[in-house]
């Protein structure tokens, strides 16, 4: 009798334990359970025989459409929730409610346009990624004060405009993600609370100006993406401040020159990419030129960085140019070659 009891503890400790959900696959290690579904025929929440101790959930490329508050009420283990490339449009507030361990929480690829306020509440969050859906707003409403996020990935979204107060509760973040919106522009204490980041990414928006206090409380900025924007112009104290700075990419904006002492101080490790601006080659690109004379293995791409007026220095390497190009020197110097003679 007891060693037929003995058995059947064992069978149900060792093949009880392997329930997994239909079109899923689980591991199981003495840390907790892991569950991959990414079944294409897959339509609903993989809720029935998810092991309570399910510590890693991921749901990928499926047609799941829906997620309910309840999915999630059994497995409050759960330290990461990948749910990309499915179909979800909308999430419920309550959704994480009872996942007190979560860190991570990735939604990348799916169709959410709005977000319920209180949604990210959780305090244990640390990376959200909600890259690549439809998203029109956002709202600081999502986060609570003690949001200790690190990670925020709004990229591929249709922002058009983040409030200011949006990121004002997260002092902990280090990556921030706004690449590929609309954005035309972000309100100077947009970014004011963020002392602790590290990268920002702008890249491909539609962004004419930056305000020259946006950038002034986040020392500890060491990457900084603003390419494939329509940046005309930037304040020479834009940079100032940002003794960490290490990488900052310009290419593919609208700028003609760069500010008088927009990079003095920078660090010593500094690179910087600025093709695909029409760099307009007159007395007033003497900074930029001499800045590249100085530092020629700071730029990616040096010779592509080109005039593209005025006509008689078209497609001129600026780093090539020479002050008598740019009518800098005295009339006793020989005139450059490529000036007409009569
Ligand atoms: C999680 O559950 C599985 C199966 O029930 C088990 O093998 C594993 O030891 C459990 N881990 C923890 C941390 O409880
Ligand atoms: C959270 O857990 C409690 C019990 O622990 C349960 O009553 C409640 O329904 C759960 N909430 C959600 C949203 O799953
Ligand atoms: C930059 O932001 C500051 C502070 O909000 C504001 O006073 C100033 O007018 C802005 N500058 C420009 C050029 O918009
Ligand atoms: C340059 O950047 C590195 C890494 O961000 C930092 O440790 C170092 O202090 C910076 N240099 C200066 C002069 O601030």
């Amino acid at each position: 009798m007891s060693l037929r009891l003995l058995l059947t503890v064992f069978v149900l400790t060792t093949c009880g334990i392997h329930a997994c959900p239909r079109l899923c696959s689980c591991s199981f290690s003495p840390w907790g359970a892991e569950v991959q579904c990414s079944d294409t025929s897959m339509t609903s929440f993989p809720v029935d025989a998810l092991p309570p101790n399910t510590t890693r959930l991921s749901v990928q490329s499926t047609q799941l459409s829906a997620v309910e508050p309840g999915h999630l009420g059994a497995v409050t283990l759960l330290r990461s929730l990948q749910l990309y490339h499915n179909k979800l449009d909308k999430l419920p507030w309550d959704l994480l409610r009872n996942t007190s361990q979560l860190t991570t929480l990735d939604l990348t690829g799916n169709q959410l346009v709005r977000l319920p306020p209180k949604i990210f509440n959780q305090k244990s969050l640390r990376n959200l990624l909600l890259k690549n859906n439809l998203i029109e707003e956002v709202d600081a409403e999502w986060f609570s004060e003690t949001s200790s996020l690190i990670q925020l990935d709004l990229s591929g979204n249709q922002l058009s405009r983040v409030p200011s107060v949006f990121l004002h509760k997260l002092e902990y973040l280090e990556h921030l993600d706004l690449s590929h919106n609309n954005l035309e522009e972000l309100q100077a204490g947009a970014l004011k609370n963020l002392h602790q980041l590290d990268t920002l990414n702008l890249a491909r928006n539609k962004l004419s100006t930056l305000n020259h206090s946006l950038f002034k409380h986040n020392q500890r900025l060491s990457r900084l993406f603003l390419q494939e924007n329509h940046l005309r112009e930037l304040h020479p104290a834009l940079l100032s401040g940002l003794p960490r700075l290490q990488m900052l990419l310009l290419n593919q904006n609208q700028l003609q020159r760069l500010p008088q002492s927009l990079l003095d101080g920078t660090n010593s490790t500094f690179q910087m990419i600025l093709t695909g601006n029409p760099w307009l080659c007159d007395e007033k690109i003497d900074y930029l030129r001499r800045w590249l004379i100085d530092h020629p293995g700071d730029v990616f791409f040096l010779d592509e960085v080109t005039c593209t007026g005025p006509e008689t220095l078209k497609n001129r390497p600026v780093v090539s140019l020479t002050g008598h190009d740019l009518g800098l020197v005295g009339d006793e110097e020989l005139p450059h070659s490529v000036e007409k003679h009569n």
